[in-house]
């Protein structure tokens, strides 16, 4: 699947975002390495700390639906009707998130075209390894 086609799902899912509280709409399109795609879209709340992020709406969704293996995640966002060109980085949280089920080398893909992977996000990471030992 080509890069291209994951951020235009990622702007797709964008469209979905339910964001009457900050205005910043955010999609996700999540790569299996099956080739299945999970999608995302921020959803808020007026009690606020339920919100959840695009892409750990993408991936709980891909989890629970039984897939383990993930290649790349691309993410699109900024304020209501802006355009996605703006690199939308995931927050902390999505990153610890996807590190509990992503490779390092998982390839974080933005709306501008370029890429980065999750180890560059997210260095010396705390994880399943730290907790065994
Ligand atoms: N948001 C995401 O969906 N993903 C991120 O990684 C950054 C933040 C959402 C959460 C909230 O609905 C809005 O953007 C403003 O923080």
């Amino acid at each position: 699947m080509d890069h291209d086609k994951l951020i235009a799902l990622a702007e797709q899912a964008r469209s979905n975002s339910y964001a009457v509280y900050s205005d910043f709409t955010v999609g996700a399109a999540l790569l299996c390495s099956d080739g299945s795609i999970y999608m995302g879209c921020n959803i808020e709340n007026a009690s606020f700390t339920p919100t959840c992020c695009a892409e750990r709406v993408a991936i709980f969704s891909a989890i629970a639906d039984g897939k383990r293996e993930f290649c790349a995640i691309a993410v699109a966002g900024g304020k209501k009707g802006s355009s996605s060109l703006n690199k939308c980085y995931p927050c902390g949280v999505c990153r610890q998130v996807l590190s509990e089920f992503c490779d390092e080398r998982l390839e974080v893909i933005f709306s501008d075209g370029t890429k980065t992977s999750l180890s560059e996000l997210l260095p010396f990471s705390f994880g399943l390894n730290n907790m065994q030992k």
